[in-house]
């Protein structure tokens, strides 16, 4: 990676080219040495197509605006996971050595579309035989995982409060975020109730945004910056649609099949990586992370977040950037955003919310409820 961009997330009056647009560019303008629009091969773009605009060729138009409009240009759509995967197909391309360098951009507008129309877009990345049919939105879905992790491990809603308390916290520090303000754990119990045991700070807002990320060669990638981050590892996988069909709701297959699939070829143990980007899509989400990725057992994810190991300043720390949760889930820029934030991170130049002395980070990119997941593995030094 040689550059990276980002719009701020939100409730933004920028139309989808303009938020685009101002990704690009500004992943352009941070490469150090300069990078040529020319020289882009290949451009990948996420997105869930939100509301509709541009549903065919959308990869044509996303090169046009980069001003790359030659480049081979290719559509990722896996929900809230296209972003990540965008990213592996840009590695994977580089790798093949056919390309050598790429664009990723990441981008959605949720905000201009009725509440009808945003849950019916939100609705088609689930199951659409029973789960939406049956009146389930993402926050049913994961309300239930939540009620059932709680039970079974008999956890109280605290641990999920904490989540909240510290992305907000983390959020307040990072000047793209969509919600910039700390709360506190009594304010995340006591708000109102979405789909218990899940309430308003419980759940990723709905946001616009755009993020923009420049990969080459790392043949290459000295020609840009004496800083490149490497990418080292990365896995991908999938799992039944349906929550309903899994063995068991609390767990995600995908989860941990990507993440053991990108330490393994990263040639790292956990006990290496200095921070982690977790999709926390719902406070819930970051617990199953955490534990199907790995860095504890099952049902410890709680307790372990209450001890304050996962804040900024703790011996693990998670979602620096402030999460989906405060920094906002703009659904096709999400991935990317959280490489963003590893490009700043482990380049020094995160300000205010730099984590100290980070190595490598790991980033964690879900589609929907679980049903795909890309992992990420990153160093400041290469493999
Ligand atoms: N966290 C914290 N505050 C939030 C929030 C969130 N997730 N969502 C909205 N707010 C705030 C707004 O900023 C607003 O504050 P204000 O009154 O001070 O201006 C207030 O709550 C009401 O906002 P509104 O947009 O009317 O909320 P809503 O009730 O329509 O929507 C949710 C709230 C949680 C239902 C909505 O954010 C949501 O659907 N989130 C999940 C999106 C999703 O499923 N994404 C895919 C994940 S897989």
């Amino acid at each position: 990676m040689v550059g990276a961009g980002h719009t701020r997330f939100g409730v933004l009056a920028d139309g989808p080219r303009a938020l685009l647009r101002a990704a690009v560019d500004a992943a352009f303008a941070s490469v150090d040495r300069g990078l040529d629009r020319r020289s882009v091969d290949a451009v990948f773009f996420a997105s869930l197509g939100f509301g509709g605009w541009q549903i065919g060729n959308a990869a044509a138009l996303a090169a046009e605006e980069a001003g790359a409009p030659g480049a081979r240009a290719l559509h990722v759509e896996n929900a809230c996971a296209s972003g990540g995967f965008a990213i592996h197909a840009a590695v994977e391309a580089i790798a093949s050595g056919g390309t050598e360098v790429a664009l990723v951009v990441g981008l959605e507008k949720m905000n201009d579309v009725t509440n009808a129309r945003r849950r019916y877009w939100l609705g088609v990345s689930g199951d659409t035989e029973w789960e939406r049919p049956a009146g389930l939105t993402f926050a049913g879905v994961y309300g239930l995982i939540a009620s059932r992790y709680l039970a079974l491990h008999r956890v109280g809603p605290e641990a999920l409060a904490e989540v909240a308390v510290k992305n907000h916290a983390n959020g307040a520090l990072n000047p793209n975020a969509h919600f910039q303000k700390p709360v506190d754990r009594a304010a995340v119990l006591g708000a109102t109730r979405v789909a218990d045991p899940l309430g308003l700070f419980d759940c990723c807002p709905v946001s616009d945004g755009a993020a923009a990320l420049l990969l080459t060669s790392p043949a290459a990638a000295h020609r840009y910056t004496d800083a490149p981050v490497f990418v080292d590892g990365i896995g991908a996988a999938s799992e039944v649609l349906a929550v309903q069909e899994r063995e068991e709701p609390t767990r995600f297959g995908a989860t941990r099949r990507a993440g053991e699939a990108a330490l393994r070829a990263a040639r790292v143990d956990r006990g290496e990586i200095s921070f982690l980007e977790l999709h926390d899509c719902f406070t819930i989400a970051e617990l199953l992370a955490l534990e199907d990725l790995g860095f504890c057992e099952p049902g410890a994810a709680g307790p372990l977040t209450l001890t304050g190991a996962t804040r900024r300043d703790g011996r693990l720390p998670v979602n620096p950037d402030g999460g989906l949760k405060a920094k906002g889930h703009p659904i096709g820029a999400t991935g990317v955003s959280q490489a963003y934030e590893v490009f700043l991170q482990l380049r020094g130049a995160a300000g205010a919310r730099q984590v100290a002395n980070p190595t490598r980070a790991l980033t964690h990119n879900v589609g929907g409820a679980g049903a795909t997941a890309a992992v990420t593995i990153f160093s400041a030094g290469g493999p």
